[in-house]
């Protein structure tokens, strides 16, 4: 096993030294621009990791790592264009910094080059994560779908929300881990275990993403603070805040959020003040831990040693304790 630090430059490596410079210059440009900003790498680490704890030397995972990391660069790339998104990890996006049409291309492309890695594997290994990655990748679109759609909704319950996270984010999460289950030959319970697990902390991620955009530093967290609440997100801030809010509060809240999205400090300024008057900034810290606590029992049902336990669980404590 290694440090994180590892596998996360073991990551930012292989890019760096993978990605030609292809033509037409417009279709890949962006591909490399995004790779190369970096980000966590939380996804491909899960993989390397996870094949690891199961027996596998983590180069073996290098592959599917690489293609979980593509297809998450791949949907950023999309998610800044439907949330009209300005910043992605302290730059401009792919299609600010190029077009609509040029992310939408180059988006595509990282998608197909996502599949491509699969075929370094045996073809029950391929079978086995191709299988995997397109039940997900299907999901993360209909998780996307619903984000969109709740958007223009104001009835949307935390069931649903959670369902939405669930699907946009969480099953990557738990598909990452899996797949390094897959390439380590791991049983199927084990393999079911982790993706449990993995999905887990994806909610908790998730909700951990939607504290931030409201709460995070501008200084440090790379996207636009306020995004989500200028976007008309349902977040579980939002929901919490409709739920717990005085009905002064509550019917301001969703004054605001009535109106067509369009920049605005003061929109921002007065409902991240809804969001703290009426509590919800807690109740989401508090699902945060819920989620990660989760994660955890079910780690405990794992059949891997204690220290391998040990080392899943810190990851997920660091997850929570992130700023970016
Ligand atoms: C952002 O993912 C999209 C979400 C699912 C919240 P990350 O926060 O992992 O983004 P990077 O890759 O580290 O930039
Ligand atoms: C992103 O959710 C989920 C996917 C990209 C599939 P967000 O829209 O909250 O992610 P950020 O905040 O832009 O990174
Ligand atoms: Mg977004
Ligand atoms: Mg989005
Ligand atoms: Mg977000």
């Amino acid at each position: 096993m290694q440090p994180i630090a590892h596998y996360q430059q073991v990551i930012s490596e292989y890019f760096a030294t993978h990605l030609q410079d292809q033509e037409p210059e417009n279709l890949y440009k962006p591909i490399k621009y995004i790779l190369s900003l970096g980000g966590k790498r939380m996804r491909p680490v899960l993989t390397l990791m996870s094949a690891e704890i199961f027996g596998a030397d983590y180069k073996e995972a290098l592959p599917a790592a690489i293609a979980v990391e593509m297809f998450h660069n791949f949907s950023l790339v999309h998610d800044d264009i439907m949330d009209a998104a300005p910043l992605r990890r302290g730059n401009s996006t792919v299609h600010e910094k190029w077009d609509v049409n040029t992310a939408i291309l180059s988006g595509d492309a990282m998608l197909i080059l996502a599949y491509r890695y699969f075929e370094c594997y045996e073809p029950a290994v391929f079978q086995s994560l191709a299988k995997l990655f397109s039940k997900t990748a299907l999901e993360v679109c209909e998780g996307q779908q619903w984000d969109v759609d709740f958007e223009g909704r104001n009835d949307v319950t935390i069931q649903e929300y959670l369902k939405m996270i669930e699907y946009k984010t969480a099953v990557l999460v738990g598909a990452a881990m899996k797949m390094g289950g897959i390439v380590a030959q791991a049983s199927p319970e084990n393999c079911n275990l982790i993706y449990d697990f993995g999905c887990s902390l994806g909610l908790a991620f998730q909700l951990q993403d939607d504290y931030l955009d409201a709460f995070g530093d501008p200084e440090t967290f790379g996207k636009q603070v306020g995004g989500d609440i200028i976007e008309n997100k349902k977040t579980y801030l939002y929901l919490k805040a409709l739920e717990y809010a005085n009905p002064y509060d509550r019917e301001s809240l969703l004054q605001w959020f009535s109106v067509q999205p369009e920049e605005s400090a003061e929109k921002v300024t007065a409902v991240k003040q809804i969001f703290q008057n009426s509590g919800a900034d807690d109740a989401t810290k508090e699902a945060i831990a819920h989620y990660t606590d989760k994660a955890f029992e079910t780690l405990q049902k794992m059949d891997i040693g204690e220290p391998k336990k040990q080392l899943l669980k810190v990851f997920g404590q660091k997850l929570m304790e992130r700023k970016v």
